[in-house]
């Protein structure tokens, strides 16, 4: 049987374009889910866009347009985008899709039923950009503690979740499963905040304020607050109302994994949501860190937010998708520059692997016709390259199973550059004068088998480049087939394939 492997990326809200912020996640969310299809999981990878709230409203509002009308015009774009950029996901679910909004309806229903929902009276303040209440004490020099916007003064009747009654069994849950907010220092985090008691969650909005949401199903005044609606879509799309043997099989999600900045609302108030639905939480949920401009945060009104769209155009997808999961560790904040990402380009793509590739296939074709030769007997000179090739596999699991990308680029990247250094070495061009040719062989072989692996290891991370690698190498191979493990032993280069040697993989550039 195989392994089910369930992962989520936020849903993103439609009031602006999407940026390279958006474009992280789902990056990440993509590298992961091709790994889990390499080592042979049945994976559903899952991504959507937030589509209610009053900052869609206003943004349609601005634009002349009616929401649903401004939603449709602005979700294909992010399904654009993830096209552009190889995201493999399995399911998109917009929140004003039926099958979404029968589950909120749905889970309302239920917990109002069990007198987890009750009628009270908000007073405080709201951030719209947040879309978040709060208290007096939480704001900070009278502006939002989270975006240090100003926030609005509201005195309403709402309905609210008994989200307090459930404080003690998620400080416990949290407690007895290290593994469910990671990065651990988050972990940490939430629990300081969960040392406070914790307030019930306004989950309504009155229509008269605010109109675009899912309308209570048993309140012709209200709708639902947005947070509320959307969180929910983890458990709507895989068919908790529309589709429950999907749904069972599916549920709990193995990761979801978000930006930092929302890590509340996805490690207290969502465990507690499917708890008090009877529902399991999530396996994991990891909260990367932050891209920044040049030390600044992006913002449409500083004019400095990076459109995804423009930089592979100028530089290619692959190019986008290594830099941003090898600049920084995984977890925490990075500084995205233009310059740092040609330099990346140049040295770790050019340099590195596209001319480790080419200079072997050059050697394959003046040497030996175009055919990959015979593997030779390997003796004390390859060692060092041949055991790092042998011991790489372990080390990219471990670093891949712990969402660590940076290892697992790193190791990957040693054994290129071991390569490389290889061919120094070996001086294949002396030993052609010389007519050392089995010598030869077994060189050139190695290098064509590092290669291979490489090919399947980068695979996750810049796939075009791994398909277009093994096609070079004269390899029809399936990466999302679940072969890893048979891919990764050792000698499976099938000798006599005649190669096809294209142009480099990443011609340099100058910045
Ligand atoms: O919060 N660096 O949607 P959103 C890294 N609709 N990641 C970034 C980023 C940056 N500068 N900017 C954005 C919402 N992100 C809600 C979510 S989920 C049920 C509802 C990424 O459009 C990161 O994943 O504001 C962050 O958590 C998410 O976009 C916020 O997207």
């Amino acid at each position: 049987m195989k392994n089910k492997f369930f992962i989520t990326t936020p849903l993103y809200y439609v009031n602006a374009k999407p940026h390279i912020g958006h474009s992280y996640t789902n990056i990440a969310c993509d590298c992961i889910a091709r790994y889990k299809r390499l080592k042979g999981d049945e994976v559903f990878f899952l991504t959507g866009t937030d589509e209610h709230g009053q900052k869609v409203a206003q943004a349609a509002q601005e634009t002349g347009l009616k929401p649903q009308e401004f939603t449709d015009q602005i979700a294909p774009r992010f399904i654009d985008l993830w096209q552009r950029l190889s995201i493999s996901y399995d399911d998109f679910i917009r929140t004003t899709e039926k099958r979404h909004s029968q589950a909120v309806e749905y889970a309302l229903e239920t917990l109002l039923k069990q007198d987890d929902l009750y009628l009270g009276k908000y007073k405080g303040w709201y951030c719209t950009p947040c879309e978040t209440f709060w208290t007096d004490a939480q704001l900070k020099e009278n502006l939002c503690p989270d975006c240090q916007r100003p926030v609005e003064k509201i005195s309403e009747k709402n309905y609210f979740f008994r989200t307090s009654k459930y404080q003690n069994w998620l400080i416990d849950y949290i407690k007895s499963h290290p593994g469910f907010i990671l990065p651990k220092s988050r972990t940490r985090e939430i629990l300081s905040f969960l040392e406070n008691s914790l307030s019930d969650l306004c989950v309504s909005r009155p229509k008269q304020r605010l109109s675009w949401g899912i309308p209570l199903p048993f309140s012709k005044d209200h709708v639902t607050y947005v947070w509320f609606d959307a969180l929910l879509n983890y458990i709507s799309a895989p068919g908790f109302v529309s589709d429950k043997n999907r749904f069972a099989k599916l549920w709990p999600a193995d990761v979801h994994m978000i930006g930092k900045d929302i890590l509340r609302h996805h490690a207290v108030y969502w465990p507690i949501m499917l708890h008090a639905l009877g529902l399991e939480p999530p396996k994991a949920i990891f909260a990367h860190g932050w891209w920044k401009i040049e030390d600044v945060k992006m913002s449409k009104s500083r004019g400095n937010i990076v459109d995804p769209l423009s930089v592979i155009e100028k530089y290619g997808v692959d190019v986008f998708r290594y830099f941003l999961l090898r600049e920084v560790p995984f977890g925490s904040d990075g500084t995205y520059s233009e310059k740092a990402l040609v330099g990346r380009l140049n040295s770790d793509l050019a340099n590195d692997l596209g001319n480790l590739l080419h200079r072997t296939l050059t050697m394959v074709e003046k040497y030996f016709k175009g055919f990959c030769p015979g593997q030779g007997q390997a003796d004390e000179f390859d060692k060092k390259l041949t055991d790092q090739a042998k011991e790489l596999p372990p080390v990219y699991y471990q670093a891949m199973e712990h969402i660590e990308f940076g290892l697992a680029l790193d190791s990957i990247w040693a054994l290129i550059n071991t390569a490389n250094k290889y061919i120094e070495d070996a001086k294949p061009w002396v030993l052609a004068k010389e007519s050392k040719t089995e010598r030869l062989a077994c060189v050139v072989y190695n290098l064509l088998e590092v290669l291979r692996l490489v090919a399947v290891l980068t695979y996750p991370f810049i796939p075009s480049t791994a398909l277009k690698t093994m096609e070079q190498l004269g390899l029809d191979v399936e990466l999302d087939k679940g072969l890893f493990k048979d891919l990764l032993v050792w000698g499976g280069f099938p000798s006599g394939k005649k190669v096809q040697k294209d142009q480099p993989l990443f011609p340099r550039v100058e910045y």
